[in-house]
C-alpha cells in the first residue's frame, strides 16, 4: 500500500466486497463467542433489550461517523484525524483506537486459538459419547493448561499476519465475500435443534423475557461495551475502513446494513446457545467458556454432527479472522503512512507486540490464573478496559467531533457523496449526534465509574 496521495491508495474494488469487510470486521468472535456469555452473566432478556437500544441509537450513528472521517480524511485512524483537524489534540483519538486495538488484538487471539483448537478436536471426535459434565470438564481441563493454548493462539496470530500481509484487494476482500452466508446457515440449523432439545424453553425465556430486577450499572455498561465490541466500533477499524471506501459508495447504507447483520447473527447465536444451556443443565453464566461447554453438546444431538461441528469452528475461525484483520489494519495502516515502514515491517511489529500480550491473556486461564490486577487476570482486565471503557469513549469523542468539530456542510457533503445521494434524516442524525449520543455515553461511562 502507499502512503502518498489518493489516487494511489489501495482500496475495496466493489460496493459487495466493501460490504463483507465491514461485515466481516463486525461479524467474529463477538457475535458468537462474547455475546451469549455476557448475555449469561447478565441475566438474559433484560440485557438484550438495553443492548439492542444501544445498537441502533449508538451503533448506526458511531458506524456513519467513522466511515465519514475515514473517507473524507483519506487516512489511517489517526492520519485521519490529523488531516482533518491538523494542530489540534484530537489525533489523540486515533491513539487511543490503536491502544484499543492492540488490548483486543491480544485477548481476541487467545479465544480464537482456541477455536481452532476445536477444530481439530471436531476432527478427532474428541467428544464422542461424551456427557455434558465430562465435556464441559474436558474445556476447563484444556483451556487452563499451557502448551496446546498458546501453540493454538500462535497459529492464528501467523495466519492473521499472512492475511494482512496480502494487502487489502487481495486479502481482506477474497476472504471475507464467500464464506460468512454459510455460517449463517449453519447458525440457522443449530438454533433449529437447539429449540427442539428436550427442556429448551427456559432457554428462550431467559434470552427474551426481560427481567429488569437484575439490571444495575454494570449490566448496562456490559451491554454498552458488548455493542461498541460487536460492531468494531470507538477504534478506528472503521476509520481504517472507510479510507478505503470508494467516493461513490453509500455510507448511510452500508451502516445500516451491517449493523442489521452483525445484530441478527448475534441473536442467532443466543437462539442457539441458551436452549441448550438450559436443557443439558449447564450454568448460563459460565463465562468465557460457554460456547465451548455448550457446542459440542448441540451436535452430539445432531444427525451428521460430526460434520457439522467441523464445518462451524472453522467457519467460527474465519470469522474470527476477518475481525482479527480488521484490527491489525488499524495498527499497520498506522505504522505504515505515519511512520514510513513498509508492509511487511509494520505486520511484524505490530503481530509480534500483540501476540506477545496475547501470551499473557492466554496464560491468565492456567498458570496466571492468580496474577490479577484490581481483582481481574490479564484477559478480563484487557477486556473490560478497551471493550467497556476504550471502545465507548472513543465512540464519544468520534461522535462530538462529526459534530462539533467538522463543518455540517462537510458532514452532509460526505453522506451524500457530494449531493448525489438523498440524505434521509439527516437533521436527525446530527442530533443524535451532537446531543443524545455523546450524553448518553457520558451517563453509562459516569455512571459505572461512580461519578454519578
Ligand atoms: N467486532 C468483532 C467481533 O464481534 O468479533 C471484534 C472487533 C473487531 C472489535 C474490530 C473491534 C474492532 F475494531
Amino acid at each position: 500500500m502507499s502512503s502518498s496521495g489518493n489516487e494511489s491508495r489501495d482500496g475495496f474494488t466493489s460496493r459487495f466486497g466493501i460490504i463483507c469487510a465491514a461485515a466481516g470486521s463486525a461479524i467474529g468472535l463477538g457475535n458468537i463467542w462474547r455475546f451469549p456469555y455476557i448475555v449469561g452473566e447478565s441475566g438474559g432478556g433484560a440485557f438484550l433489550l438495553i443492548y439492542l437500544g444501544f445498537i441502533l441509537l449508538l451503533g448506526i450513528p458511531v458506524m456513519m461517523s467513522e466511515f465519514v472521517i475515514g473517507r473524507r480524511g483519506q487516512r489511517n485512524a489517526l492520519g485521519s484525524f490529523k488531516r482533518l483537524a491538523p494542530g489540534t489534540p484530537w489525533y489523540l483519538v486515533g491513539v487511543m483506537g490503536i491502544v484499543a486495538a492492540f488490548m483486543i488484538l491480544a485477548f481476541y487471539s487467545t479465544i480464537a486459538g482456541w477455536t481452532l483448537a476445536y477444530v481439530v478436536r471436531s476432527v478427532s471426535n474428541a467428544f464422542a459419547g461424551m456427557t455434558s459434565q465430562q465435556i464441559s470438564a474436558e474445556f476447563g481441563t484444556f483451556h487452563t493448561t499451557t502448551f496446546w493454548p498458546l501453540v493454538y493462539q500462535l497459529i492464528f496470530m501467523v495466519m492473521t499476519a499472512w492475511i494482512i500481509l496480502a494487502g487489502v484487494k487481495k486479502g481482506i476482500e477474497r476472504y471475507a465475500k464467500v464464506l460468512m452466508p454459510f455460517l449463517v446457515l449453519l447458525l440457522v440449523i443449530m438454533a433449529i435443534r437447539s429449540i427442539t432439545l428436550p427442556g429448551s424453553a427456559m432457554g428462550l425465556s431467559f434470552l427474551f423475557k426481560p427481567d429488569f430486577s437484575v439490571v444495575d450499572s454494570s449490566v448496562i455498561l456490559a451491554a454498552l461495551g458488548q455493542a461498541f465490541f460487536s460492531l468494531s466500533i470507538g477504534m478506528g477499524a472503521l476509520i481504517t475502513y472507510g479510507s478505503y471506501i470508494q467516493k461513490n459508495n453509500n455510507l448511510s447504507n452500508i451502516s445500516i446494513q451491517v449493523t442489521l447483520a452483525d445484530t441478527l447473527i448475534a441473536i442467532l447465536a443466543g437462539v442457539a446457545i441458551f436452549p441448550a444451556v438450559f436443557a443439558f443443565n449447564l450454568d448460563p453464566a459460565d463465562g468465557p467458556g460457554l460456547i465451548f461447554s455448550v457446542l459440542p453438546n448441540i451436535f452430539q444431538q445432531m444427525p451428521g454432527g460430526y460434520v457439522f461441528a467441523i464445518i462451524f469452528f472453522v467457519l467460527l475461525a474465519i470469522a474470527a479472522l476477518t475481525s482479527s484483520i480488521s484490527i491489525l489494519e488499524v495498527v499497520v495502516a498506522y505504522l505504515t503512512e505515519e511512520l514510513n515502514v513498509t508492509r511487511r515491517q509494520a505486520t511484524i511489529m505490530a503481530t509480534s507486540a500483540a501476540t506477545l500480550v496475547g501470551v499473557l491473556c492466554t496464560l491468565s486461564f492456567g498458570v496466571m490464573e492468580g496474577f490479577t490486577i484490581s481483582g481481574l487476570t490479564v484477559f478480563d482486565l484487557l477486556d473490560f478496559t478497551a471493550s467497556n471503557l476504550l471502545l465507548p469513549l472513543g465512540g464519544l469523542l468520534i461522535v462530538v467531533f462529526v459534530s462539533w468539530y467538522m463543518k455540517r456542510d462537510d458532514v452532509r457533503d460526505e453522506l451524500s457523496n457530494s449531493g448525489v445521494l438523498k440524505v434521509h434524516l439527516f437533521n436527525a442524525l446530527m442530533f443524535i449526534l451532537k446531543f443524545i449520543a455523546p450524553v448518553a455515553i457520558a451517563i453509562v461511562l459516569f455512571d459505572s465509574i461512580g461519578i454519578i
